[in-house]
């Protein structure tokens, strides 16, 4: 594996037709080939556990192709699973366990789409998608010209703010929880609040301690 190639596979919708009918014959023929050396995470609700994920491969693979036993052990000993709800944040927590600090990794919606955008969201709000993310849609993009216009606009600007990993465009979920931990408790105390003029930094007393040159925004570090 070289820095250009995804270092693990997620897959959602891995409960789905699809994932039966196409994607497990694919990532076994991979698997014996030697091209599958990354995690390669399902997620669905239907299947229970990760053994009831594996059960199900096989019975895709035994319908669908065949078995091929050292490529099929080397798959399942590849395969995890993240049982959960695509729009349910704890999912993707934990996905991003189960991703263990992946720098690079591949997300296949093999869902409905008009789940797409709210996927890819999630993605970028758990801090799942960073610069290194790709994200691989099933057609059908939309049902004709303006819907697909629309989707792309979306996924442009969530992708965009989420794997350019621009802190200030697109907060981490578990960076605002963490605020909002700190900032809660002052606002339930009855802490007055200042109104401010648009253009100004806030009341006088705030202007006075105005650094030499003024504030200005943060400049993001890629953090
Ligand atoms: N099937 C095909 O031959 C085929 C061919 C070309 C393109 N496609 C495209 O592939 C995509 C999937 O099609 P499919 O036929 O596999 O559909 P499907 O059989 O209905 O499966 C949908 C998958 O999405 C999951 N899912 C749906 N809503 C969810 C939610 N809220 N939270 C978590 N998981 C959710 C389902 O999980 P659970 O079942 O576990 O709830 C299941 O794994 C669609 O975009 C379709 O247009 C399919």
């Amino acid at each position: 594996m070289n820095e250009t190639h995804s270092d693990a596979f997620v897959f959602f919708g891995a409960t789905g037709d699809l994932a039966f009918k196409k994607i497990f014959p694919s990532l076994q023929a991979m698997a014996g080939r030697g091209h599958l050396n990354v995690p390669v995470i399902g997620i669905g609700r239907s299947a229970p556990d990760l053994a009831a994920f594996k059960d199900r491969a096989r019975e895709s693979l035994e319908k669908r192709g065949g078995v091929d036993p050292a490529a099929f052990d080397k798959l399942m000993g590849s395969l995890r699973y993240v049982r959960g709800d695509n729009s349910d944040p704890p999912t993707y927590a934990a996905l991003r366990k189960q991703l263990n600090g992946a720098q690079r990794p591949a997300f296949y919606l093999a869902i409905p789409p008009t789940m797409f955008a709210t996927v890819v969201e999630q993605l970028g709000k758990a801090g799942c998608a960073g610069p290194g993310a790709r994200v691989i849609v099933e057609k059908p993009f939309g049902t004709d010209l303006v819907s697909a216009q629309k989707l792309n606009a979306i996924l442009e600007r969530v992708l965009g703010d989420a794997m350019a990993g621009d802190a200030t465009l697109f907060a981490r979920e578990d960076y605002v929880e963490e605020a909002w931990r700190i900032v809660d408790p002052v606002l339930k105390a009855g802490t007055p609040v200042f109104e401010y003029n648009p253009k100004t930094w806030g009341p006088t007393e705030v202007e006075n301690v105005t650094p030499a040159g003024g504030w200005h925004n943060p400049v993001p570090n890629g953090c």
